[in-house]
This record gives C-alpha cells, structure tokens and sequence, in this order.
C-alpha cells in the first residue's frame, strides 16, 4: 500500500446558491473520499465568477485565481460538473477551462456530471463535456452522472437511481484513479 494521498478537485460549475449542481458535486466528492485518501479542493463557479468574468488572459489572473488554476493543473484527478445551459456547459465554466493549460490535465482522470432541467439534455456529457477534457487529453471516465429536477428536493440529493448513479460512478473511478497516478506521461513531466 502506498501511502498516497489524491489531490482531487471538484469543480461545481453553477453560479447560483443552493445549486444542485454543488450537490452533486459534493456527493461525488464524499463518495471518492470514502474510498480512497484524498486531499478535497472545491471550487465552486459562483465563488470565483465576479473575478474569472474579468480575467481574458492568464497572465491577468489575480493570485486568488492563479491558485485556483494551479489547485486545477496539479490534481491527481478532477470532478467537473455544470448546469445545463442552453444545451451546453455554462459559458463560465468554459472560461474557467480556456485559462488552464492546455497540457495540464493529459492523463489526468476526469470524472463528468451535469444537471439539467430535465432530462432531454442527459447527453450534454457526452457531446459537451466530454470533448472539451478529450481536447486536454485527460482520461475522461466512463460513467458520467446526470441530474434533472425530479432527481432532487430543496436542492438535495431525493432519488435512489440517482444515488447509485454517483456509488457507480465513484466505484468505477477509483481503480482508474489509482493506475492515473501510478503512470507520468512524458508530456506532463515535462509541464509540471
Ligand atoms: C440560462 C439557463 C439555461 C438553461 N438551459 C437549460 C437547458 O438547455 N436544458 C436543461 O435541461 N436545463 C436548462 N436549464 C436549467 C438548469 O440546467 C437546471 O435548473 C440546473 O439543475 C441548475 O443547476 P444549479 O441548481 O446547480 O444552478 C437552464 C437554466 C438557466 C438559468
């Protein structure tokens, strides 16, 4: 055994509070905590938003962001969830992304949520999401987990499917997280 700890980072990509997106998140989050050691960093939209709408470049980035970006770039594994927007991830949580390096996350395990109002834009995951960490050239996971509004109540977690949506989704993480972190591309040597 290792004595590894995870650095994983969630990002919860709702602007708003109480967000179901947040909970999501942070049921994730719980999930994998419960089974690996982790070291948690959330970051939630809404927090850094009235700073990352005024930042266009990354040189621009004040170090209250800077850190964000870096907590982003240096983590063993991501969980990166957003509200449906117009049948996209918000523009924001793009903005977040457009900052990061673009060989920052090669390799690294990225696990994929998103709410919705209902259910018809379930795949936003798949024709969203899951391109945009395909361009990092991170491992994007094979469950993603998918949220509508009947899946909550008061903005909490209310159905079982839900549920065992996000126990699938952390079992099958933590065996690709674990190999993740055991293997260092070249590349991202050469990043870090
Ligand atoms: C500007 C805006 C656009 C939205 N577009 C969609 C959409 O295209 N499809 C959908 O299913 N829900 C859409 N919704 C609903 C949100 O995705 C949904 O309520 C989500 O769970 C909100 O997440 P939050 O509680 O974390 O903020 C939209 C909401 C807003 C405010």
């Amino acid at each position: 055994m290792s004595g590894k700890v995870f650095k994983v980072v969630a990002v919860s990509g709702s602007t708003s509070r109480p967000s179901r997106t947040l909970a999501v998140t942070e049921a994730l989050l719980s999930g994998l905590r419960t089974q690996l050691p982790v070291e948690p960093h959330l970051i939630e939209l809404g927090e850094i938003a009235p700073v990352l709408s005024g930042v266009l470049s990354r040189p621009d980035a004040p170090a209250a962001l800077e850190l964000q970006l870096r907590a982003i770039e240096e983590a063993d594994a991501l969980i990166v969830a957003s509200p449906v927007y117009r049948a996209s991830y918000t523009g924001l949580f793009k903005h977040l992304f457009d900052l990061v390096h673009h060989e920052a996350l090669i390799d690294v395990p990225v696990l994929l949520a998103a709410t919705g109002g209902s259910e018809r834009h379930a795949l936003m995951i798949d024709h969203q999401l899951r391109p945009l960490f395909s361009f990092f050239q991170a491992r994007t996971l094979p469950i993603g987990v998918y949220a509508s509004g009947r899946d909550f109540h008061d903005y909490a977690i209310a159905s079982p499917e839900l549920l065992a949506r996000i126990g699938l989704a952390v079992e099958r993480a933590v065996p690709l997280v674990r190999e993740a972190s055991r293997f260092v591309s070249p590349v991202a040597a050469k990043v870090a």
